[in-house]
């Protein structure tokens, strides 16, 4: 009797795991063959490829301008043609408002506008804009310039003073210094100085996110592609992560300070405060102090302003942190290029009598054409992602994509598709030259597209150019090897695998 209750269980299981798999044929979409029990993740599973290469294998493994793919036992569709992209990123926008990933309103710590939903998420979008105004990120320059500078003493001291020797780092250790530096100064208004003491704990913090550990990459996956899952594990595990009750901690004592004791700095965690006091973030840039408002009529708790604070750590450290170091790695690559943008750098700040401000930086238009080059060859984040709010119909293939369904865009993939950008292994700054604009221009994405693109475009690209200037007004870099970056088996962002080494040497 045990035995056929067993045979029957196992061909029920066989058929509703066949039925999941075939989700996509049977409902008219061309799929690609996934196994039990992780779809198409499997080589996320078995730690040979991080999620973001693992998506673009199977942007690679196609030609459809759809298709469908299996995320663990969740059918998702895999777009490919930028078009549709397009489509549901902008003009069908209201389709496709949300990312569908982890939130949950008895957790305000994952109330981040990353993740908030609807009308939530559209009234804290409009509320933050205006602290990434142009005024705004002028404002917190300063503080990053000052970071700049404790980058190039560091280098000053660990390169040798004869121009001739050249000494071997690892850029991307360095890079990470600084975006962690700028990060803790420009958002959280503390200052740490990471190149002179690697062990503070904001910087280690980063550490504890991007553990390279089994269940950090279950959990982070889970977070991302079902949520519905996280919602069943209990609080306390999800809280007893150390970089969670860091953030809330810091963000705690720094506003309770600062409200205390009227203390102003023009830095992101004053417009949070800001926006917690008065319900709004003045759009005037040269306002920055507030009235502190009775705790009951506060609009944002401790746990919602460390939700946004976290968010920045997380969206701003990875992207900024590799974007300038794989632009080191390109020029150290590529003379030519290299001698231009350095040439551009002098040019400029010869014009503006050697000063390094907003503004020179802004003029760098060289610098500008290195950097949309790096972004689309290395996106800082290789996957973009939505879910369809509301049942849509693609005129151009004929299909309906049904409300509910998760949508996978693999930035990488489509930025290294050469029907996008013609030979796209190679880095190439000219093709952003409006005159020679030679790849189709809804493919490029770095920052997403939309309502929901990046919010912090100026902040990230100014703090990635102002590193790259203070490198390379001071220093020679120089590659070890002619060869193509290979990538790390974990992180959401893409990790250059055992760093980038470069020779540099000085002035
Ligand atoms: C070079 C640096 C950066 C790159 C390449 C980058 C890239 C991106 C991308 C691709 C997205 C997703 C857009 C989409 O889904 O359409 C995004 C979203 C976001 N980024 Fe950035 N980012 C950078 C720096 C930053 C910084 C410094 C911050 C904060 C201080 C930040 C905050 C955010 C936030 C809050 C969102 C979510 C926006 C929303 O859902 O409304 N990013 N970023």
């Amino acid at each position: 009797m045990l035995t056929f209750l067993l045979v029957i269980f196992l061909t029920g299981l066989y058929f509703y795991i066949k039925s999941i798999y075939t989700y996509w044929p049977r409902n008219g979409f061309d799929d690609i063959d996934a196994t039990f029990p992780f779809g198409n993740l499997d080589s996320v599973r078995k730690g040979l490829k991080s999620f973001g290469c693992a998506i673009q294998d199977l942007y690679n493994a196609t030609s459809s301008p759809i298709v469908g793919i299996y995320l663990f036992f969740r059918p998702a569709l895999l777009i490919r043609d930028s078009e549709i992209v397009k489509n549901i990123f902008t003009k069908d926008f209201n389709n496709f408002h949300d990312r569908g990933i982890y939130v949950d309103e008895n957790d305000q710590l994952s109330e981040s506008l990353f993740a908030l939903e609807g009308t939530k998420w559209k009234a804290l979008r409009s509320k933050l804009a205006p602290s990434f105004s142009s005024g705004k990120i002028k404002g917190m320059f300063l503080a990053s310039e000052m970071v700049g500078k404790q980058m190039e003493i560091y280098l000053n001291s660990i390169i040798p003073d004869d121009k001739n020797e050249k000494k071997v780092i690892d850029v991307k250790d360095v890079t990470y210094r600084y975006a962690a530096d700028i990060i803790a100064s420009t958002i959280f208004g503390i200052e740490t100085n990471s190149f002179k003491d690697k062990t503070n704990e904001f910087f280690m913090i980063k550490d504890k996110i991007n553990e390279n550990t089994f269940f950090n990459k279950l959990l982070g996956m889970a977070l991302f592609l079902c949520p519905q899952i996280v919602k069943f594990i209990p609080k306390f595990i999800i809280n007893s992560n150390p970089a969670r009750k860091f953030m809330v901690k810091i963000v705690k004592e720094t506003i309770d300070f600062r409200e205390k004791n009227n203390f102003v700095r023009k830095d992101l965690m004053q417009s949070l405060i800001q926006l917690r006091n008065t319900g709004k973030i003045n759009i005037d840039d040269n306002i920055w102090d507030v009235e502190t408002a009775a705790e009951n009529l506060k609009s944002m708790t401790i746990e919602q302003c460390a939700a946004q604070a976290f968010l920045f750590y997380i969206a701003g450290l990875e992207t900024s942190a590799s974007t300038l170091a794989f632009l080191l790695y390109e020029l150290a690559q590529n003379e030519e290029i290299y001698l231009k943008l350095e040439k551009n750098i002098n040019e400029t700040l010869e014009k503006h009598n050697g000063q390094i401000t907003y503004d020179s930086i802004q003029e760098m238009s060289y610098l500008e054409l290195c950097i949309n080059e790096t972004m689309r060859k290395y996106p800082g984040l290789p996957v973009l992602n939505r879910i369809c709010t509301e049942d849509y119909k693609i005129e151009t293939e004929n299909v309906i994509i049904k409300k509910g369904t998760p949508i996978i865009i693999s930035l990488l993939g489509m930025h290294r598709d050469e029907t996008y950008f013609p030979e796209p292994l190679k880095f190439l700054p000219e093709r952003f030259l409006e005159d020679q604009k030679n790849y189709n221009e809804s493919a490029y994405m770095p920052f997403g597209d939309g309502p929901r693109h990046c919010i912090a475009i100026r902040l990230g690209k100014i703090n990635v150019k102002l590193g790259a200037v203070m490198i390379l007004r001071k220093f020679n870099i120089e590659a070890i090897e002619k060869k193509e970056i290979e990538f790390d088996n974990y992180s959401v962002a893409l990790m250059p695998k055992g760093g980038i080494n470069l020779k540099l040497s000085k002035k």
